[in-house]
């Protein structure tokens, strides 16, 4: 099991399109904290080997966000091309989209090596029942995100909406399964995309939600939502002070479970989160 740096993880993760020069140089000027070069669902299939070959010209990597690549699928006939472009640039990692358990992620390893992985886990309806599987031993797993889009396609679905707009629940449970399971794999989770670029109200309410629940990053597809998705994964002084408060509490009662802080009661689980907190502060 590969326990992700919490410090290290990224808060923001902005899709570009690989085959498109315009975008690509945005998105490595861009605030994000990574950068995921898309191969796969949004380069259609005439332009896989450009945008192959716009990776393989990039390079050496200068400061600014970290250089991931989401090849495609395994078992799909642009999926051995795609990993060509490791040999060439500065690419931290290699997103996996479709993956349905831990086991296509250590067969994914056999060819990459120690390149960490970040899986796309709820893609497909078979994916759903995997979850758990992804805590294999010795296996450069590092994030875990979910996927609404293909899942919907998957399963038939005309839309992933109630009649409320909200998220159907078969979209909400894909997403806390992610959250669990990557949490049980000692893995980043990652939230999945908020597809409505121009509404920064409700990608504001959704981040702020997500990083409540647990996850500490989400996708992008659009440098405008980098600036809330950051600001929704970075602790404000706020949160720190009264984190620190909490861990000193503890730390000058050692023999005690329980505590009280201005009327608040405050035992394990909340040091524990204190202290996961202060590691995310940067
Ligand atoms: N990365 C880098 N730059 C991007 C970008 C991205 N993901 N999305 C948009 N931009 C750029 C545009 O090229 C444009 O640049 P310009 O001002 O120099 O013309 C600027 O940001 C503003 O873009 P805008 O006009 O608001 O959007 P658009 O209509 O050009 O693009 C999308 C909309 C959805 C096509 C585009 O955001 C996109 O390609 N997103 C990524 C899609 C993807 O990778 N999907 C796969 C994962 S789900
Ligand atoms: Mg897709």
């Amino acid at each position: 099991m590969h326990i992700v740096e919490n410090l290290a993880a990224p808060r923001s993760w902005l899709f570009v399109p690989a085959d498109s020069d315009k975008k690509v140089a945005k998105a490595i000027a861009s605030d994000a904290d990574a950068i995921i070069f898309d191969l796969e669902d949004s380069v259609s299939l005439e332009r896989k080997q450009a945008a192959r070959d716009l990776l393989k010209a990039l390079g050496p990597r200068d400061g600014g966000p970290r250089w991931w690549v989401r090849i495609n699928p395994l078992r799909t006939d642009h999926h051995k091309p795609d990993l060509e472009v490791f040999a060439s640039a500065d690419f931290e990692g290699v997103v996996l989209p479709k993956a349905e358990s831990g086991a296509d992620v250590v067969e994914l390893s056999h060819t990459t090596g120690h390149l960490p992985i970040h899986a796309i886990v709820t893609e497909t309806a078979a994916s759903l029942f995997g979850l758990l599987s992804y805590r294999e031993p010795s296996c450069p797993l590092t994030a875990m995100s979910w996927g609404a889009e293909d899942l919907s396609a998957a399963l038939g679905a005309t839309s992933k909406y109630d009649e409320d707009g909200g998220l159907s629940f078969t979209y909400r449970l894909a997403r806390s399964l992610t959250l669990a399971g990557a949490v049980a794999a000692g893995v980043q989770p990652v939230d999945g995309v908020f597809a409505d670029f121009r509404d920064e109200a409700g990608l504001t309410a959704e981040v702020r939600a997500a990083a409540r629940e647990g996850f500490t990053g989400k996708l992008a597809i659009h440098p405008d939502q980098l600036a809330p998705i950051n600001e929704a994964f970075t602790p404000s002084a706020a949160d720190i002070a009264i984190a620190e408060e909490l861990i000193a509490a503890f730390a000058a009662n050692p023999s005690a479970g329980v505590l009280s802080i201005n009327g608040r009661m405050l035992d394990r689980p909340h040091l524990i989160q204190a202290q996961a907190l202060l590691a995310r502060a940067r």
